[in-house]
């Protein structure tokens, strides 16, 4: 991480942010005596632990024994990575950063696509929230009871009438044609005599990345006679539509403290709820999850609750991919509207109460699938009856935590009302193993369990070679959890000596037993990689650290037990003045974490 800001730069930063203040806009702070007091926000507790030194520029908490500085402060508390948390306290402060180093030239481009994006977004508001322009849209805002606030936070806009309306208005700010070009705001002419905007007759909807940047827009016809109802910029550089979720930006503190998610399906539903304030919220925009998608929302919530309207609810994009949701930790649950409301229509008509009700009488996944049966399940002719066993089947092999996976089983056979051991010979078929407990092994675990994000970390770095050969300086097999990482890991760095570039083909080749060959393929194919990556990079390392910290500390620990057992008086004294330095140091660590 060294080079990414330079080191003056991060203590000019640091520096320029007081800690009192930064942790202020979290936490409700009492001086007494040197020292600030407040609630500790990373655990639960009634009398405040939490303490912040303004000399020092550091935190602690006397309960659960986080501590840093305003950086990891915020890293925590925020889930960021170090270099996301140094730029938001850079942009509190108002010093401006550079760009790193390498890739200059696609980060050039990313920034220009960015810059597009937010200049067509506010041409686009700039209409909505003119007159006479936006007038009609306005009324059209008005009539579905979203608020000024509301359309001012999400920056909704308008597209016109009009062919290049967006083109001259960006061109005037100096974005380039090429630009709008490849960021989809623009369209070139078939007879290739010039361009014309995407958008036209359209209420426009930007669509955030999790930093908050605008990566798309998405557009709403006004006339209900055009089509389609929904327009979307196309897939570019900086928004990959499989990589994102509508809103999380706004909502992934609410989430974080809520645990769990409400997933509706569109803008419209998203607004309204987020206006009402429920927010911790997501919308699938109408499209089933991904495996990435489902894995940045594991990032924030423990469930999901997936909020439909009643039409056809139980074919659902979003349910086609429970099964990713379940692989990748989360719990999931369905709450459905009554016939002919969606979330956006019941609010309006019955309120934030009873809406919250609904979402609270949310049923588990398996109650909610069973409930589209047809008829009792004894009553179904035997090949329906394995379909729907299989199907379960395949879902419960998805989860990787051998009690919550017993669990579900159970479900499913109270559900059905069918023998457990039916259901549990249906999992075998599924996973073609003889024990339950050794699916396990062969289903990869996700979150939680180490392996899950020492994985998501080596298909990064296989991803960019460059960052493995930076990871290398500081990361040794060892770091990771499981022989076969540590194995993949040796292989790795084997590798890196003789050549510049991760490949697959080759490695494979090299690569000299079949489960290291399975792994390699395995990670290969996880694609974890967004436009964030760079903030997960800096995740990663800092948790190797962290974890190896941690381990040390363990390991005195034990030694200490060891000779406390056996009142070795020497020992002890050595042992516990030994932990105590690891202690301290881990604090202080956390809290001038460097950079280098
Ligand atoms: P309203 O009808 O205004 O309440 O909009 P909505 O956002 O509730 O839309 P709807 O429930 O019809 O669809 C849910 C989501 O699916 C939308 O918000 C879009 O993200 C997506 N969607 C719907 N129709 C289209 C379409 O024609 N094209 C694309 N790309 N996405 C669509
Ligand atoms: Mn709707």
């Amino acid at each position: 991480m060294s080079n990414y800001f330079p080191q003056e730069l991060i203590d000019q930063v640091r520096s320029a942010n007081d800690i009192v203040e930064v942790v202020s806009e979290y936490v409700s702070l009492k001086k007494k005596g040197r020292n600030y007091f407040g609630l500790c926000p990373f655990h639960t507790e009634k009398t405040p632990s939490f303490s912040v030194n303004p000399e020092k520029q550091i935190f602690h908490c006397f309960g659960c024994g986080q501590g840093g500085n305003a950086v990891s402060f915020l890293m925590t508390h925020d889930k960021l990575g170090f270099v996301e948390a140094i730029k938001l306290l850079a942009k509190r402060a108002n010093i401006r950063l550079p760009q790193k180093e390498y890739d200059r030239k696609k980060l050039e481009l990313t920034d220009k696509l960015y810059h597009a994006n937010q200049m067509g977004a506010a041409y686009y508001s700039g209409n909505l929230s003119g007159l006479p322009s936006g007038k009609e849209a306005q009324a059209y805002l008005e009539k579905r009871r979203v608020s000024k606030e509301t359309s001012k936070t999400f920056q909704l806009g308008l597209a016109l009438e009009e062919w290049d309306g967006l083109l001259k208005f960006c061109i005037s700010k100096g974005v380039e044609q090429q630009t709008l070009l490849t960021a989809g705001l623009i369209i070139e002419r078939s007879d290739g005599k010039g361009f014309y905007d995407r958008f036209k007759n359209r209420l426009m909807f930007p669509i955030f990345n999790l930093s908050g940047k605008i990566v798309a827009l998405a557009g709403r016809i006004i006339d209900e006679k055009d089509n389609p109802k929904y327009l979307n910029s196309p897939e570019t550089p900086i928004y990959q539509k499989g990589k994102l979720l509508y809103g999380l930006n706004f909502s992934k503190e609410k989430i974080r403290e809520s645990r769990f998610a409400i997933v509706v399906e569109g803008y419209m539903d998203f607004l309204s709820l987020h206006q009402a304030g429920l927010q911790n919220l997501v919308a699938s925009c109408g499209t089933a999850f991904s495996a990435n998608q489902a894995r940045l929302l594991a990032r924030f919530a423990e469930e999901v609750i997936l909020l439909f309207d009643s039409d056809n609810a139980g074919e659902k994009a979003t349910l086609r991919s429970v099964d990713l949701l379940y692989d990748a930790g989360l719990e999931v649950k369905v709450a459905v509207l009554p016939k002919g409301f969606d979330p956006d229509s019941y609010l309006n008509n019955y309120g934030e109460l009873k809406l919250r009700e609904l979402i609270n009488q949310a049923v588990g996944y398996v109650k909610f699938k069973a409930s589209f049966l047809n008829d009792r399940f004894a009553n179904l002719s035997l090949r329906e009856q394995e379909g729907i066993l299989m199907d379960f089947a395949q879902t419960a092999a998805r989860i990787s935590q051998g009690v919550r996976r017993e669990l579900f089983l159970k479900q499913v056979s109270e559900q059905l009302d069918v023998s457990e051991s039916i259901v549990r010979k249906a999992l075998l078929t599924v996973t073609g193993k003889k024990d339950t407990e050794q699916i396990a092994a062969r289903v990869a675990p996700q979150k939680p369990g180490p392996q899950a994000w020492e994985k998501e970390f080596l298909a990064l770095v296989m991803d960019n070679w460059h960052w493995f050969k930076k990871a290398e300086t500081e990361i040794v097999a060892e770091d990771f959890s499981t022989s076969h990482h540590q194995e993949l890991w040796r292989f790795l760095s084997q590798q890196n000596q003789a050549r510049e570039e991760f490949d697959l083909a080759d490695f494979l080749e090299k690569a000299e037993n079949a489960s290291l060959r399975q792994l390699l393929l395995e990670i290969a194919s996880l694609d974890f990689l967004g436009v964030e990556s760079e903030t997960l990079f800096e995740d990663y390392i800092r948790r190797f650290r962290a974890e190896r910290r941690e381990r040390e500390i363990n390991k005195v620990k034990q030694s200490l037990k060891n000779a406390e057992a056996v009142k070795d008086e020497e020992a002890v004294q050595t042992l516990s003045s030994k932990l105590h330095n690891l202690l301290q140091e881990n604090t202080l660590t956390v809290s001038s974490e460097k950079t280098s």
